[in-house]
This record gives C-alpha cells, sequence and structure tokens, in this order.
C-alpha cells in the first residue's frame, strides 16, 4: 500500500463459542495482525454470535456509520446449520463482489478439498468492501493471503478513484 494512504479496517468473528468466552479468537487476533503489517489501520473488532440478525445488523453499522474501508469477517461461511455469515452479508451489501470469493476457493482449493466447502461472500455495501473469510486461523490467513494485493486497488476504486486502473499505483 502507497504510504500516505492508510485504509480502516473492521474484524468481525463470527462464533458461538468465542461470542461466550469459551474460545480464544486466535482467527481475529491473527487477521489483526496481519491487516496492520499490511498497512491497515484496525478501527473495530468485535466477537459475535452465528445469529443471522446480529452480523447483519452489525455489518450495517460498522460500513455505515465506522468510517471502515473494509470490513473482514472470519468464521461461520461452513455448511453447519449455524453458518449463517453469507446470508448476512448478502442481506446487506448493494453489489456482490464475487471475484474475490472464487479468488480465495480457487487458491484453497490448492491446499484443501475442504475448500469448497466456504460459501464466503464477498460485496460493497456504500463505499466498504465486505469479505467473508472462513473461521479457522490457517483457513483465514490462507484466504487474505490471496486476495491481499488486490485490495487497495479495489478500495480505491470503491471509494470513487479516478485514475485509469494501469496508472493507479496502490502498492
Ligand atoms: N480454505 C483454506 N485455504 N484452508 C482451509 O483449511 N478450511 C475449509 C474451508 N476453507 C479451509 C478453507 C473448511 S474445513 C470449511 S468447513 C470451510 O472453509 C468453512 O469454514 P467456516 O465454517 O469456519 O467458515
Amino acid at each position: 500500500m502507497s504510504a500516505e494512504v492508510v485504509y480502516n479496517c473492521g474484524i468481525l468473528t463470527l462464533s458461538d463459542k468465542g461470542s461466550r468466552g469459551e474460545r480464544d479468537d486466535t482467527s481475529g487476533a491473527n487477521l489483526q495482525k496481519i491487516m496492520r503489517a499490511a498497512g491497515f489501520k484496525i478501527m473495530a473488532y468485535e466477537v459475535i454470535p452465528d445469529k443471522l440478525e446480529l452480523i447483519a445488523d452489525k455489518l450495517t453499522t460498522w460500513a455505515d456509520s465506522r468510517g471502515l474501508d473494509i470490513i473482514i469477517t472470519t468464521g461461520g461461511t461452513g455448511v453447519s446449520p449455524s453458518d449463517v455469515t453469507p446470508e448476512a452479508t448478502a442481506k446487506v451489501i448493494d453489489r456482490e463482489l464475487p471475484g474475490i470469493s472464487e479468488a480465495m476457493r480457487a487458491a484453497s482449493l490448492e491446499i484443501t478439498p475442504h475448500a469448497m466447502l466456504s460459501r464466503g461472500k464477498s460485496g460493497i455495501r456504500g463505499t466498504c468492501l465486505i469479505i467473508n473469510l472462513p473461521g479457522s486461523k490457517k483457513a483465514a490467513e490462507e484466504n487474505i493471503a490471496t486476495v491481499m494485493a488486490c485490495l487497495p486497488h479495489a478500495i480505491y476504486k470503491i471509494k470513487g478513484g479516478m485514475a485509469d486502473c494501469g496508472e493507479h499505483k496502490a502498492d
């Protein structure tokens, strides 16, 4: 990321056990470290239960009134009955950005066949990019690594950046 541009990031962990304090949020903690190292400022972080309305409300509040450029969620993308993060995300985004999730699944399939079990979505609400990642520390780290290089340019364009794509130096 270019030195003068610092984008604001929120990390939202979806975990019933984590929200009750019965499990350490190693994935959310690790994502904060990764995003900071990549030049983002962590402006919001929370662990909440796998409840569709709670997740949709939190994403809406964060995207609309916390000045966040990007929200990364971790957890609840799979096929368990409690996994509802993609549904909550679909409810609040204005525009889907499927290429990000497609790229993560494609790269992850080189690592594990279980990658196809993540139903994570990516999309845009207002000027905020929202990306769903799987819940384990390992899976979240592998997935965000796949798309990190495109994030500064994606956010720049979402916020209305006018430079031609070939001329915008975002990293
Ligand atoms: N992607 C990568 N890169 N590495 C992984 O280990 N785990 C998968 C998948 N994606 C995995 C991955 C597994 S086991 C599941 S069940 C789904 O993500 C959904 O995870 P979630 O329910 O924790 O969101």
